[in-house]
């Protein structure tokens, strides 16, 4: 078990896509995991991908209970998404503020698709398929888009909203996710 470092945007591994896991029966697999709990746990995160502790496989990690930082977001159950694939459940767009682990104290308005479906496998390897809306669908695809190489502030239309944590959101002690 172990706190990883988190590569920060400007890396170039951050940019790479990563390959999908063949083998849910290895070592590696399972203590990749622990230490992506690890991690996200230390920083206080919402999700987490495993590109960003420069490990190029196709597994991300999610969750986020009752959250100051989040006082108007639902609850997302704690998921290991292994091998995901995402369909957009309708043509619905929300613009909402993103953080990254990758990109501390900054926070950018993205597009995301509302309505998702997504599909993979957790840590036993078993099917997971589910239909969500809002912030679930938003953290998800934040997370999946690192398997692709995508950074948030690649998807801000408009770069002025884009910025520093807290002078967007003075007084409000917003950490990274
Ligand atoms: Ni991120």
């Amino acid at each position: 078990m172990a706190i990883r470092d988190v590569l920060k945007m400007g890396d170039p591994r951050l940019l790479e896509p990563a390959r999908p896991v063949a083998d849910f029966s290895s070592l590696e697999l399972t203590q990749l995991i622990v230490d992506m709990h690890d991690t996200m746990r230390a920083l206080n995160g919402a999700g987490l991908a495993a590109p960003q502790i420069g490990v190029g496989l196709q597994v991300v990690i999610f969750g986020v209970e009752a959250n100051p930082r989040y006082p108007d977001a639902e609850s997302v159950p704690l998921t290991v998404l292994i091998n995901p694939v995402l369909t957009p459940l309708s043509d619905a767009m929300e613009a909402g503020w993103e953080g990254c682990l990758s990109v501390p104290g900054m926070r950018g308005l993205v597009l995301r698709h509302a309505d998702l479906r997504y599909q993979g496998f957790d840590a036993a390897g078993q099917p997971i398929d589910r239909g969500v809306s809002g912030f679930h669908a938003r953290v998800v695809q934040h997370e999946v888009d690192h398997l692709h190489g995508i950074l948030y502030p690649m998807r801000i239309r408009d770069l002025r909203d884009f910025g520093f944590t807290e002078t967007l959101f003075p007084g409000q002690n917003l950490q990274d996710d």
